[in-house]
């Protein structure tokens, strides 16, 4: 068993959902939004984040991507392994991640979906993992800032283990 430590525990991640819900709540106020979950790291965060937004109109999707033989690093060449069903042309678009590490993937997804055409593109992150950064994106809405280390916990895996774990530990590689 590889070593695990609490870092976020489940309450701490609650506030922060109620605390990104209600800014996206103003923030989308009389706007249709499209919240776009990344999958499979993001299911427990948009499971609960749209849950708590209060706009009239909100619809839910998912992209799913990954990068080419990473392991715990992302590699920068990302594939796209499902897309999007729903029109998000002239809407706004809010992506929901787990962790923004080195921001490729996020920077990769947000180029494709500028394709559609959609009226704006915002980003909503459990975690913003600072130390790895390679791209200068904004991440509008974050749970917790991180200098740097593996977690898993709350949708973060290792090796497809610890997803469903209610809390984020970090762990000793
Ligand atoms: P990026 O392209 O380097 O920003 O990588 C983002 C993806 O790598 C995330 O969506 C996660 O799937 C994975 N990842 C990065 N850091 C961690 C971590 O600390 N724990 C688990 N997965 C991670
Ligand atoms: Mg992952």
């Amino acid at each position: 068993m590889p070593e695990l430590t609490l870092v976020i525990d489940r309450d701490e991640i609650q506030r922060q959902v109620s605390k990104i819900a209600q800014a996206i709540s103003r923030d989308y106020r009389g706007r249709e939004l499209v919240m776009i979950g990344v999958l499979k790291g993001a299911f427990l965060f948009l499971a609960d984040l749209a849950r708590q937004v209060r706009l009239e109109k909100i619809s839910i999707d998912f992209l799913q991507a990954s990068s080419y033989g990473a392991d715990t690093l992302s590699s920068g060449k990302i594939i796209l392994k499902k897309d999007i069903d729903v029109d998000v042309r002239g809407k706004d678009v809010l992506v929901i991640e787990d962790i923004v590490d080195t921001g490729l993937t996020l920077s990769h997804l947000i180029d494709h979906l500028q394709g559609f055409k959609p009226a704006s593109v915002k980003v909503c992150a459990v975690i913003d993992k600072r130390e790895r950064r390679k791209t200068d994106i904004r991440i509008d809405y974050v749970g917790s800032v991180m200098e740097k280390g593996f977690l898993v916990g709350y949708g973060l895996d290792y090796a497809e283990t610890y997803r469903n774990l209610p809390d984020i530990y970090q762990m000793k590689l």
